[in-house]
């Protein structure tokens, strides 16, 4: 075989390690993504009708405040000066989020200063009287005081998991930012921005490499074709960014996830919405948000008479459905630990990425555990000619 490793996953786990590789160590990566197309779930492209470029799975906001992974990233891309907020429509009304003191100052239809709304929130949030919180709604009661976390957490959190807030596990938040200032960014990171010519471009670049060849379409599980498991495992290095269940057969059960329905509508308006992602906490409404990606981009020439927008649905993920967010129930949590087991003692394999870890990682997390992979793991094998484990 032609390769020095085999990454399975083009997403921003397996190109970075692949790049890396290639770059760094000289070695020849071929890289195999059982989709049409590179980059894993921060892959973008133009609507056909309008050219405005829409983030195909889910809206992708890039942020970070680790100086290694932001210059890694500028290798590839220059990015926008864009920066991230987020509205939220309830009960008729648009609130700024995440909750700050705009959000409570319109809500209780106050002018608190900003030591008047903590003390305000301080005695909401006493409710509870320091009980230990036993569900999630008493846990968000306990961070926010009740009237906060009915109007904008209890019936979004509902949509979200498609359960009760009562019969969901206190664990789930740690913590609920308030800000009692004005400063609705939704991000605290040194650095945030959009890729100037979008994520596609960018994702290309990094796999535009003599030394990487990319296979699409092409399944590591499919024993139709060459690159496949039993082929490749324990004769060339592997680096494995696909489902860690699906690696095992599901030896040890599912790990559970939650997916997104996307419905995608072009519409003859030059402005839905006049900001990029709204938020519905209402019961009422089913879905959970509204992308308009236009305003992704205020720069670009996007035409004037026409937007796309995207509703977003929220439920958990069954049978061939995309795995989005990790439930991590106490069960996932034994099977991941088990799964974890397996995988250290597959040699020859290792194990990274979103779906390789069952962990949400934002994408500068995804390219940060790429660079320590290849630091730790890869670099004294193709240095040094160490064991892969
Ligand atoms: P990723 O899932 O991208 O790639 C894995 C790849 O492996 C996929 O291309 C898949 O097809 C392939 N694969 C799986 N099984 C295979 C098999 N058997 N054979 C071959 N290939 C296989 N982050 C952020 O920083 N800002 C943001 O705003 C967002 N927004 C956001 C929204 C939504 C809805 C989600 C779900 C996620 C985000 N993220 C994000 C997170 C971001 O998507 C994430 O960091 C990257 O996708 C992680 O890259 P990975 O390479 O780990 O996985």
């Amino acid at each position: 075989m032609d390769a020095d490793l085999v990454v399975v996953g083009s997403g921003l786990f397996g190109l970075t390690v692949a790049q890396q590789c290639a770059e760094r160590f000289g070695r020849r990566v071929v890289i195999i993504d059982r989709r049409s197309h590179i980059g894993g779930n921060a892959y973008s492209e133009n609507e056909p009708e309008t050219g405005i470029e829409v983030h195909r799975y889910g809206a992708h906001l890039f942020h970070t405040s680790n100086q290694r992974v932001w210059d890694y990233v500028n290798e590839f891309t220059k990015f926008t000066s864009y920066v991230h907020r987020v509205y939220t429509s309830h009960n008729g009304e648009v609130f700024p989020m995440p909750i700050n003191l705009g959000t409570i100052n319109q809500f209780f239809r106050a002018a608190y200063t900003p030591d008047e709304a903590r003390a305000l929130i301080r005695e909401q949030a006493a409710e509870l009287d320091g009980k230990e919180p036993a569900n999630f709604v008493e846990k968000g009661v306990s961070l926010i005081g009740r009237p906060l976390y009915e109007a904008f957490i209890a019936h979004y959190t509902a949509k979200q998991w498609q359960t009760d807030p009562e019969k969901l596990s206190a664990d789930i938040i740690s913590r609920l930012p308030v800000r009692y200032t004005y400063d609705n960014r939704y991000f605290n990171d040194t650095y945030e921005g959009l890729p100037v010519d979008g994520y596609t471009a960018w994702l290309e670049r990094m796999a535009d490499h003599d030394r990487i060849e990319v296979k699409l379409e092409t399944d590591f599980f499919d024993s139709s074709q060459p690159l496949n498991k039993d082929n490749v495992v324990g004769n060339v290095p592997v680096v494995f960014t696909g489902p860690v269940d699906r690696y095992f057969d599901y030896s040890e059960g599912r790990l559970g996830w939650r997916t997104l329905d996307f419905e995608e509508q072009v519409l003859p308006v030059g402005d839905f919405q006049g900001t990029p992602v709204m938020n519905y906490p209402d019961a009422d409404v089913p879905y959970t948000r509204i992308h308009e990606f236009r305003h992704f981009h205020p720069e670009r020439d996007y035409p004037k008479d026409k937007t796309v927008i995207m509703r977003e649905f929220s439920r958990f993920a069954e049978g061939e459905d995309e795995p989005y967010y990790p439930v991590n129930t106490p069960a996932d949590r034994d099977g991941l630990l088990r799964y974890r087991d397996r995988a250290k003692s597959e040699k020859g394999v290792l194990f990274g990425g979103r779906l390789g870890t069952y962990k949400y990682l934002d994408m500068h997390m995804a390219i940060g555990a790429a660079l320590s992979m290849v630091d730790n793991k890869l670099e004294q094998h193709f240095t040094v000619g160490a064991a892969i484990q």
